[in-house]
């Protein structure tokens, strides 16, 4: 699929940098995630990964001694076959590869950028820089002692080594500097961000997203609104009032906040602008706020039909959204792809926010923003199961969302 609002074909490797357990990874995949959201053919190629793969999973310490001209010599081959697998998938279509490796020497960066160029690849890097203690053990701890590199490895033991392996990159690390082309620096995951020469639209966006990134742990719970008076007949947008069932479940809604085991008063509430949402907040009793673009997805002149009168009055715009649902739009209306378009700066608030988040909203927009927390595939979004009357709880652990789902009430 093409990306959203752009005109020309875009080809731009994105090459992390930095120290182990600076959460390198944690940002390729978040970055990559939101690239894909927006529609770009974006992928990963860990080098750590090619690394397991190629030479096994259990090397200890030494192995990245920089003196250790074995260890060296392996991990070369496997930076330049993930590099080669990167360039031929650029190859194949291929728009944004985000190459995740520690890529710590002036000297390798360069070896990288030049590579790159001869493809006519265009390079940003990114480097994730982090003093500070509690963040690096736990990195060390939440990620890598997970990794097969420690199966069977005592914990305290697994960090002792960790850190000796840090220690070796830290011999040879050089921090990017200016001369080396463009790149953003993130300091202590977002608390500072230094861009340095990153120009136009795409490279914008992500180090505004870069900016709003952090690792605080909270949820995320999503919500439709209770069944409307439309629900209850099939029929599309328009603005009605809940039905009675509908206010019982924003009642419930209510209750199930209680038990949540947060602080109510913590909570951020957002609703859409239009009544069925703000209805199903009310209850809360805590402050919303209104976003107009929550508001469901716009079915123009459909608006109020119920499917078969659709299907009846216009058959062909019925039988153009069946084979096309993602992309079609609505006579006067909207797309899915509209709909993700002017939902990213609700995504950009919510990897802002820190605190828990109960969006209270639509089915169409709520698989929107589903996609994009459970990194579901744009093509999958306009099918994705959102029911009513359930409450989807998503909490981000290391690199994904746990799900987690409660129905309150029967929908009938
Ligand atoms: O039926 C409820 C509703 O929120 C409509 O207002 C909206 O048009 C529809 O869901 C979106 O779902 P779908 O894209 O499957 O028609």
């Amino acid at each position: 699929m093409s990306q959203i609002g752009r005109a020309e074909r875009i080809r731009l490797a994105l090459v992390m940098v930095g120290l182990p357990a600076r959460g390198k990874t944690h940002m390729a995949r978040r970055v990559a995630r939101y690239l894909r959201w927006l529609g770009l053919e974006t992928r990963v190629f860990n080098v750590g990964n090619y690394r397991r793969e190629h030479l096994g999973s259990h090397q200890a310490h030494h192995f990245f001694d920089p003196t250790n001209a074995e260890g060296l010599a392996g991990r070369r081959r496997v930076a330049e076959l993930a590099l080669d697998d990167m360039i031929g998938w650029f190859a194949q279509g291929g728009e944004i590869g985000i190459y995740d490796a520690t890529n710590t020497t002036r000297e390798r960066r360069g070896r990288l950028r030049d590579r790159l160029a001869a493809h006519g690849l265009e390079v940003v890097f990114i480097e994730s820089v982090c003093e500070d203690e509690a963040v690096i053990e736990g990195n060390i701890r939440q990620t890598k002692l997970r990794m097969p590199d420690y199966a069977g490895v005592a914990p305290d033991e697994a960090v002792r080594d960790f850190r000796a392996r840090i220690a070796h990159y830290e011999r040879v690390y050089e921090p990017i500097e200016e001369r080396e082309g463009s790149f953003v620096r993130v300091i202590d995951v977002g608390r500072k961000v230094v861009a340095h020469r990153t120009q136009g639209y795409l490279a914008s966006r992500l180090v505004y997203f870069l900016m709003n990134l952090h690792v605080a742990p909270r949820s995320i719970w999503l919500t439709r609104h209770g069944e409307s008076a439309f629900n209850v007949d099939n029929r599309v947008g328009g603005d009605p009032p809940l039905s009675p069932r509908g206010e019982r479940f924003a009642r419930a809604l209510g209750e199930h906040v209680e038990e949540l085991g947060v602080d109510r008063a913590s909570v951020r509430v957002w609703t859409s602008t239009l009544r069925r949402t703000r209805m199903t907040a009310a209850p809360l009793g805590l402050p919303t706020e209104e976003w107009r673009a929550l508001d469901e997805i716009d079915a123009g002149e459909c608006d109020g039909m119920t499917y078969e009168e659709i299907q009846e009055r216009l058959p062909g715009e019925h039988a153009a959204r069946r084979a096309r649902k993602l992309t079609y739009r609505y006579p006067r209306g909207e797309s899915y792809e509209d709909v993700i378009r002017r939902l990213e700066p609700v995504i950009i608030e919510l990897e802002r926010e820190r605190r828990p988040v109960l969006v209270i909203a639509h089915q169409a927009v709520l698989r929107a923003l589903y996609a994009y927390l459970m990194d579901r595939s744009l093509e999958e979004v306009p099918y994705l199961p959102v029911p009513l009357h359930t409450v989807i709880r998503l909490t981000p652990i290391t690199y994904a969302c746990e799900e987690e789902r409660t129905r309150l009430i029967e929908s009938g």
